[in-house]
């Protein structure tokens, strides 16, 4: 969790223009309406308003945050247009903004509407090994990376916030990561995960014996990152299940580092080893920033060796900065360079992943830059 007291530490007019307030204010302007409200790219965007806002302090960013998030609560809880019934993690994600608010005002309807949520996880089915499906009923059985971050960061900020002594429910919650790590690590020898698992293994793409999608699919492994550098910032120190998780973390970041290109200093959309360099692989944005920001939080929180990662961490920001982030004549940025979706609602293959479209303004872009660019500006502020 951020600490408030950081918010001190912000200059009242920084001398360097800041990426993160500057994205932050230009993608109001841009801001697409057409999205669903609680949807998780929202949730993730919303997210990086947090950030900017604790680093500068900007209230008007604030108030626009509290009434996107305040129009979608009813006062019993519920929240519009939402289904309670239809069982889908990425919908769970916005559940951390309503904790956001409740825990800044107080306001039981915030509570309320966690609740909710927090209610769904216990209807929400399950594989037989207890892994929370991605969706019901399109992705029976299936647990994929991007799943972890929707649902088991909230799982758990709920846990620390309302249920912190319940050791079955941290057990419960250590477990959606055991189980990623144990079935979805990279046959090829990356160290990196590949997209998700099916363990009934009936999906297309599911091998036969451990029921892996074949590929290193980048955006999945950078939600995972977050979820990682998330869950330890709110996981009991004391419990077992923290030395796994900070194992997790490092283990990856480490892979991250050796998938790195060294001339970009970016990453492929498609990282099995197979395909670097591949016709029709190009450098990704949204996962960039996810890597980017798992990498400067890590080396704050400590857990990363400077020696080892402030360089590469610098480059990566660099080529955010140099590579994604357009100027406009009229004064706003726009982020570029995001991949639009990527499913194992399909065939899983090289040719489906680099068929989707690259798009611009994409949330799922925006929000991990703010979230890098948030790490970065405070890094400096210590220098
Ligand atoms: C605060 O945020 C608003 C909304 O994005 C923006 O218009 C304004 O310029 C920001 N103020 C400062 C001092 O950065
Ligand atoms: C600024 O210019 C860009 C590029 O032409 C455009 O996409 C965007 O909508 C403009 N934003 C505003 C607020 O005018
Ligand atoms: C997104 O950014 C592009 C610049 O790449 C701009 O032309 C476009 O109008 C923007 N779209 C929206 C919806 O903001
Ligand atoms: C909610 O989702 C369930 C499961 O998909 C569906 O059967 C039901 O019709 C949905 N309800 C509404 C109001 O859309
Ligand atoms: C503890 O957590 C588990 C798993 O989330 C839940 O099923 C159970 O109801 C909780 N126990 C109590 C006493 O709240
Ligand atoms: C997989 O799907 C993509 C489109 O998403 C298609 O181009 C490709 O031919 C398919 N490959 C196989 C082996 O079915």
């Amino acid at each position: 969790m951020r600490l408030a007291t950081l918010a001190l530490l912000a200059a009242p007019a920084a001398a360097a223009k800041s990426y993160l307030s500057w994205m932050a204010d230009s993608w109001i302007l841009n801001n697409r309406e057409d999205e669903g409200a609680y949807w998780y790219g929202r949730a993730t965007i919303y997210e990086g308003y947090e950030a900017a806002y604790e680093l500068y302090g900007n209230e008007t960013l604030l108030s626009w945050y509290h009434a996107q998030i305040d129009d979608i609560v009813n006062e019993d809880g519920s929240i519009v247009d939402f289904n309670e019934t239809y069982y889908s993690l990425d919908d769970y994600r916005i559940g951390n903004n309503f904790l956001y608010w409740y825990e800044r005002t107080g306001e039981e309807k915030f509570r309320l509407a966690a609740d909710r949520i927090r209610a769904m996880l216990d209807r929400h089915p399950r594989t037989e090994t207890g892994g929370f499906w991605h969706r019901q009923p399109v992705y029976p059985n299936q647990m994929w990376l991007d799943g972890i971050f929707m649902a088991d960061v909230f799982y758990a900020k709920w846990t620390k916030l309302f249920d912190a002594k319940n050791r079955t429910a941290w057990d419960d919650i250590v477990l959606q990561w055991d189980k990623i790590e144990a079935v979805t690590r990279d046959p090829g020898g990356t160290g990196l995960l590949v997209h998700g698992f099916d363990e009934s293994k009936t999906a297309i793409w599911a091998d036969p014996v451990t029921g892996a999608s074949p590929l290193v699919w980048n955006r999945a492994v950078g939600w995972y990152f977050v979820s990682l550098i998330e869950v330890l910032d709110i996981y009991p120190k004391h419990l077992p299940g923290y030395k796994r998780l900070l194992g997790y973390y490092k283990r990856l970041a480490g892979a991250l580092k050796e998938a790195q290109d060294p001339k970009t200093d970016g990453w492929y959309l498609v990282l099995s080893k197979e395909y670097i360099g591949a016709e029709g692989n190009y450098f990704e944005s949204s996962a960039a920033a996810m890597f980017t920001y798992g990498w400067l939080a890590g080396l704050r929180r400590g857990y990363l060796d400077e020696r080892k990662f402030s360089r590469p961490a610098a480059k990566a920001y660099r080529h955010l900065i140099d590579d994604f982030v357009t100027k406009h004549r009229n004064g706003t940025l726009t982020w570029e360079g995001t991949v639009q979706v990527g499913s194992l609602n399909s065939n899983a293959t090289f040719e489906y992943y680099t068929s989707i479209p690259v798009v611009p303004n994409d949330t799922r872009g925006v929000g991990p830059f703010l979230l890098a660019a948030y790490e970065w500006e405070l890094r400096q502020k210590h220098k």
